[in-house]
């Protein structure tokens, strides 16, 4: 009887490793979404009412289902399939622990330990496979697909479609001087000739003097970050040129008033950061006509809730967040 067991065992155990040996692609469902689960579904589900108010997922963002992963939040797709380095989903939970975008937010769940870190990447560089699970569906626009490796098509991705027509892509040549002033640029995704661009590395020596290299692709940039430079207003005339602008963030920036009245023409920005700015109401009213706007970020600034309000009543279409 011993014996018997003995060998069964052995069988099964060499069995589980050539399984492993052959089977190295991350499984989803059993690695990944446990993950997501315990440390981030809280703030990215479904809308759900709470005391009478209807509680939305954080950024727009729900990673309760597959199609919702790959849809992304306010700030477009968040898993470009390959790229792990191109994924905000991946870039969020390997910030910094005091960046202000680092993912779980500090002290509201456990961060990602090291080994979590490299399943979440091998998963998206793998190809962001969702295997047979599909998550929530309730909430799916019709036209998107459950899941399949495909990325569904959600109204920003529309807009990034429409916004890239008739736009060469350029080679990375086109931004050097960029790169040697301390900015990071990426293609929006594969294939798009839409760009990104941040100082995330490089905050607290990026100066205005700095960004002047940007205006060699104005015209290509559809992402800004420069929180917690050391942007001021001046910079914002240029900023006004970025005719293809979505995501703006100035968060944590000397940015005030007078830099967002040279905003107004952007006019496809969707979003804008500006927590921790001096921004007061009178900035808000530089924005109140600009209509593609769907989510400003206002805590820590000098805006109040009544002028928060405002905001809302002219832009019903916004996420005016400012607690
Ligand atoms: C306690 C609430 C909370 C938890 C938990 C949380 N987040 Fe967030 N998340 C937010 C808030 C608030 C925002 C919006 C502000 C911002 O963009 O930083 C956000 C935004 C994001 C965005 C950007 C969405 C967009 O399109 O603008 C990503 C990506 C993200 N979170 C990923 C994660 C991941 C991955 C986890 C788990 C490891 C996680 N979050 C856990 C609150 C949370």
């Amino acid at each position: 009887m011993q014996k018997i067991f003995h060998a069964a065992f052995i069988v099964a155990a060499v069995f589980s490793l050539s399984q492993s040996a052959q089977a190295q692609k991350v499984d989803f469902e059993k690695q990944v979404w446990p993950i997501i689960e315990a440390k981030c579904v809280e703030c990215h589900r479904e809308p759900y009412e709470e005391n009478g108010r209807l509680k939305k997922p954080k950024g727009g963002l729900r990673l309760d289902g597959a199609w919702a992963i790959m849809m992304g939040g306010e700030g477009g797709a968040t898993v470009d399939p390959g790229k792990s380095d191109h994924s905000e989903l991946f870039a969020r939970v390997t910030l910094p622990e005091d960046d202000d975008d680092f993912m779980p937010p500090t002290g509201k769940a456990d961060p990602l330990t090291d080994k979590e870190k490299e399943l979440l990447a091998k998963w998206i560089d793998e190809g962001a496979d969702f295997g047979g699970w599909a998550g929530n569906l309730k909430g799916k626009p019709a036209e998107v697909s459950n899941a399949g490796g495909k990325i569904p098509v959600s109204e920003i991705q529309e807009l990034y479609k429409k916004l890239s027509e008739g736009v060469s892509p350029l080679k990375e040549d086109a931004w050097k001087d960029i790169t040697a002033s301390g900015g990071r640029v990426m293609p929006l995704s594969n294939s798009s000739p839409l760009l990104s661009v941040d100082y995330r590395l490089t905050a607290e020596d990026a100066t205005d003097d700095k960004f002047a290299a940007i205006k060699a692709i104005s015209d290509h940039v559809a992402h800004l970050d420069l929180s917690r430079t050391q942007v001021t207003d001046a910079t914002m005339s240029d900023v006004s040129k970025m005719d293809r602008l979505v995501r703006l963030d100035l968060h944590q920036t000397a940015i005030s008033d007078e830099g967002l009245s040279h905003l107004k023409g952007l006019k496809n920005l969707r979003y804008i950061n500006l927590y921790g700015t001096q921004v007061s109401d009178a900035g808000l009213n530089q924005l109140k006509s600009m209509k593609s706007l769907r989510a400003v970020y206002l805590w820590n600034s000098n805006a109040t809730p009544k002028g928060a309000k405002a905001l809302r009543a002219a832009l019903p279409d916004a996420k005016i967040n400012i607690d």
